[in-house]
């Protein structure tokens, strides 16, 4: 539509004492910017321009491909709006200006602000909340008539404005060359020497303009300068991620205490025990119980599956597998239908085939179980020689005893067994037995004679 977005992603962010600068700070795992950036292209703008300006090349990677402006030193917000003039050249219509650390804002809050952009045809609207807190923002000036005249920052404020509840958000709808026009007027005469984007408010004021304010949920406003409004920032992304799932016919147990991030897709009838870490890219179908004090990152889950006490990590498990409690499941491994990996179990680029079952102690590295396979308790597969990897490959219906330790790469043949405690390096040939230990030998009643040596 004919619109253009500016967003302001310049500064520092001073108060959150990082080396990562502020608007990179994630929400429920992405980038705060990224949060505005996608909340803006929901309105489908003809122009997305982002001002980046500390540490741009870190942001400009973590936007990639978004148009940027470079403003060289923070010299305040009107100023970092005052960058894009080049690139909104040719541009003549309603421009959003956004901040990057205010990344709750929903596009249906925008399209209001622009429906009465649009509609009353004031100079500028601009989005505004009651709070019960107004400590740190702009503070709104209005007339008897109830007409906003001004912002003020804190900074400036007197003791009575600073009592002033209705504060700015820092989100804005102006005329593209109206914008540009009173940019040019406003000053740096303030206690932070900095231009301030919100003098243009006065400054259309005096020109006999009308600036209108779209009041709006406190809780989408909330603006994040500090590492205690990033958290409250996230217990709100976290609570509406959740509803929405829970609307879409997912149980979690005790919601406040799983965590998840944006990308994470959830079928209904899933079940979320306490607990739980749903990151990156993971989707878990439906059906599918997962924890308590379960962490999974970038990783499908298959319907009917149950993960409990467990780490999963870039894994595919498909339906009806059981895992945990207490494993490890590192990138590449893939669990096959019906198949079991328990207690006390590490993989690492291994397969498991349908049915299969690893159930207790185990390590299994680029491995490749077959199926109906049962692996003993203690079996570890020696995968690396201190230089290099190699494979390990265990056919199906194989039965691998107990604390058999598989020196790679080897091959345990189709229907094969392996002795408990053999060191196996040699391939097995299918249906055979491969047996790898010193014979037991039995000494008859040695221990009593030695019992009867042991003086009194
Ligand atoms: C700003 C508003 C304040 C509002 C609040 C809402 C001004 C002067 N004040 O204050 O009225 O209540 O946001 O959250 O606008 N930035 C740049 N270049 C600069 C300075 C800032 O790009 O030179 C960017 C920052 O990266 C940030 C945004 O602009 O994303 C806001 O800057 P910040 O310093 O956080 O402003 P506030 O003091 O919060
Ligand atoms: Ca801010």
């Amino acid at each position: 539509m004919k619109l253009a977005t500016i967003i302001l992603a310049a500064g520092e962010g001073t108060r959150m004492k990082s080396d990562l600068p502020k608007v990179l700070h994630p929400l429920a795992g992405q980038p705060m910017l990224t949060h505005v950036i996608n909340t803006c292209q929901e309105l489908e703008p003809e122009r997305i321009i982002v001002v980046v300006g500390h540490k741009r090349e870190e942001v400009i990677a973590a936007i990639g491909g978004i148009t940027t402006a470079h403003q060289s030193e923070q010299k305040g917000t009107g100023h970092a709006v005052l960058t894009t003039e080049d690139l909104m050249q040719g541009f003549d219509g309603p421009v959003l200006v956004l901040a990057g650390d205010v990344p709750l804002i929903q596009a249906e809050t925008l399209r209001s602000l622009l429906e009465v952009f649009v509609s009353d045809k004031p100079a500028a609207s601009l989005v505004t909340a009651d709070v019960e807190n107004p400590h740190g923002y702009g503070r709104i000036l209005r007339d008897r008539a109830g007409a906003v005249t001004r912002i003020i920052e804190e900074k400036e404020a007197d003791a009575e404005e600073r009592a002033i509840k209705e504060i700015n958000a820092g989100i804005y709808c102006f005329n593209s060359r109206q914008l540009f026009n009173s940019l040019e007027m406003i000053g740096n005469d303030n206690s932070k020497s900095e231009y301030y984007l919100t003098d243009v408010v006065s400054v259309l004021k005096s020109q006999g303009e009308t600036v209108l304010a779209c009041p709006t949920d406190a809780k989408e406003i909330l603006g994040v300068n500090s590492r205690a409004e990033l958290a409250r920032a996230e217990s709100i992304v976290q609570q509406g991620l959740k509803n929405s799932f829970m609307a879409g016919g997912v149980t979690f147990v005790m919601p406040e205490t799983t965590y998840i991030e944006m990308d994470v897709e959830i079928e209904n009838d899933v079940e979320i025990l306490p607990n739980c870490f749903l990151q990156g890219k993971t989707k878990i179908a439906k059906g599918a119980q997962i924890g308590p004090n379960t962490r999974i990152n970038d990783s499908v889950i298959g319907g009917g599956s149950q993960v409990q006490y467990a780490v999963l990590n870039g894994v595919t498990v498909d339906a009806k597998v059981n895992v945990g409690p207490f494993c490890s499941i590192r990138p590449g491994s893939h669990l096959m239908e019906g198949s079991k990996v328990g207690t006390f179990v590490e993989l690492k680029a291994s397969k498991v085939g349908p049915k299969s079952k690893v159930p207790h102690l185990t390590y299994l590295g680029d491995t490749d179980v077959g199926e109906n396979v049962n692996i003993g308790a203690g079996t570890i597969t020696c995968n690396y020689d201190g230089t290099e990897k190699h494979k390990t490959v265990i056919e199906d219906e194989a039965f691998i005893g107990s604390d058999t330790m598989l020196i790679s790469p080897v091959t345990i043949g189709r229907g094969a067994v392996t002795g408990a405690g053999s060191s196996i390096s040699k391939d097995v040939p299918p249906d055979s037995l491969s047996v790898e230990r010193a014979e037991q030998k039995i000494v008859h009643e040695w221990a009593k004679k030695r019992r009867a040596q042991k003086p009194k």
